[in-house]
């Protein structure tokens, strides 16, 4: 038994099954679209778009969000293959142990908590900006100090304009929404479909909303140099972005990609779908191709009301709402409805992440890979609450004590990163192993799995060397854990 032992398929399915009750198959088509863009739309394009615009691709973040997209659908056409064939729900850590063996299966699931543990921070982060917006309505805000990261300064813009020179502290909204959510999901919260339609709808209301209002306030100047010349650009961390041109494109693509995670939610649903065959690859690609559309028009329209340079003073924060009631006058009523929306529509993004990080601890500390604590559950609500508090720690400190653009970058890097290895392990697995039923096959494999792969690669490139030293650094903690304890703990080891 070593570094490359694989959980076999039938012992996963078994396992499963006496851990979770079996599934009904009641999902169709329509439904799994729905949950796809409920996961999906939210910080990524409600506060990472601007920050792409302002740092590496100006109007161009559009064409940022196309590659995203094609990277995604083919990763995303992978992960579906892998959804039909280990039908139970899972994620990207439990189809690497069936298929690439232990030490891959490890270096996935830490690499997601950077998805999800990471992913949550960052939209902590989001939501403390917006909750800044909506106090602002009423007349104040919480402080700088206590609203942002100590890596932070106060350029003394919007409604901050007598604190310019104050460092953040702490960001306390950022906080206490993690444990708010935290708290709801130790006692188990089931998202019910009604709330989850009701978040859906809203948030498609409003990105259609802010398009067909803000298109009559577009501004042809602003988008004037579309594409603009390759330059660099450093952001008040004295961090340099490469700004413009095609490492300017990539870099956005990179930066949106974030805008995209959650699609991967669809795929562990697999058991819930009534026909897998079919409705897995429309519900992934299905919420994929209307999400891009949307978020194509809302960047075009963001870009093309404000413009860059507001994007990296005044309008750096709630950008959506900083261009409306700042260009669309007679609109407030649509800021306003906007950030309440998005409050809520964060909360739900933030709820799903955070299940989806206790749910991958959950099954490796049942393989052994982690302590016995991330499996154990409350007495009275089922949950694995010991895991929640420890996340909370974690999540808490990076939403509480990091800026928003770092854990941003590192969550799209991390992702990425796991998108190449279920790419590869598509792969690799048809040709070791190509009897094995597959209810859906990615079709023109290695073709698609590779260009899922150089998609994929070209973002990681475009996320520059700052983001790439975070991801290796990451990995090699992730490296020490899996040498010092899990392996020697690993239950298949034994
Ligand atoms: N795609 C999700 C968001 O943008 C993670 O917030």
């Amino acid at each position: 038994m070593g570094l490359f032992t694989k959980k076999p398929i039938a012992k996963l399915i078994v396992d499963s099954s006496d851990g979770e009750k079996s599934l009904k198959r009641t999902l169709g088509a329509g439904n799994l679209v729905a949950l796809g863009i409920g996961a999906i739309i939210g910080a990524g394009l409600f506060v990472r778009t601007a920050a792409a615009a302002a740092y590496n691709a100006g109007p161009s973040v559009t064409i940022g969000f196309i590659v995203a997209a094609i990277g995604c659908a083919f990763a995303g056409l992978c992960y579906a293959e892998f959804a039909s064939m280990i039908p139970i729900a899972g994620s990207a850590y439990t189809y690497s142990y069936a298929t690439m063996g232990e030490l891959v299966a490890w270096i996935i699931g830490w690499d997601l908590v950077l998805e999800y543990a990471v992913g949550a921070a960052t939209v902590g982060i989001a939501w403390s900006e917006y909750l800044n917006k909506l106090l602002e309505i009423f007349g104040f805000h919480v402080p700088y100090r206590w609203s942002h990261s100590p890596f932070e300064v106060c350029d003394g813009t919007g409604a901050f304009a007598a604190e310019a020179g104050v460092h953040g502290m702490m960001n306390v909204p950022a906080l206490f929404i993690i444990l708010m959510l935290t708290m709801l999901l130790i006692r188990g919260t089931k998202e019910s479909a009604v709330v989850n339609g009701i978040i859906v709808i809203s948030k498609v209301a409003i990105v259609l909303l802010f398009i067909v209002l803000g298109w009559s306030f577009i501004n042809p100047a602003n988008h004037e140099h579309y594409i603009p010349e390759a330059t660099k650009f450093i952001d008040s961390q004295g961090i340099s972005h490469n700004y413009g041109g095609i490492w300017g494109i990539l870099g956005a693509a990179g930066v949106v990609f974030f805008a995209f995670i959650g699609f991967d939610a669809v795929s562990t649903a697999a058991q819930e779908a009534k026909n897998p065959k079919k409705d897995m690859p429309i519900g992934i690609l299905g919420s994929l191709v209307i999400c891009t559309i949307l978020y194509i028009l809302f960047a075009h329209v963001l870009t093309g009301v404000a413009n860059v340079n507001d994007f990296r003073t005044q309008g750096k924060e709630a950008s959506v709402a900083y261009a409306i009631n700042t260009y669309m006058t007679g609109y407030g009523w649509l800021a306003n409805m906007v950030t309440v929306a998005i409050l809520f529509g964060f909360s739900s993004v933030i709820l799903v992440m955070l299940m989806g990080q206790s749910r991958v601890f959950y099954s490796m500390s049942r393989d052994g890979l982690v302590p016995k604590v991330f499996s154990d559950l409350h007495p009275k609500f089922h949950t694995p609450y010991k895991s929640n508090w420890i996340f909370f720690v974690l999540v808490g400190a990076f939403a509480a004590f990091v800026p928003g653009d770092i854990v941003g970058d590192m969550t799209s890097i991390g992702t990425l990163f796991a998108f190449i290895l279920v790419c590869a392990g598509v792969w690799i697995l048809r040709r070791t192993d190509p009897d094995l039923p597959r209810q859906f096959k990615v079709p023109a494999v290695p073709v698609v799995s590779t260009l899922g792969i150089a998609v994929c690669a070209a973002m990681v490139a475009g996320l520059g060397p700052t983001n790439w030293l975070r991801l290796i650094v990451w990995l090699a903690i992730g490296l020490v854990i899996y040498f010092g304890y899990s392996k020697r703990n690993s239950k298949l080891g034994k």
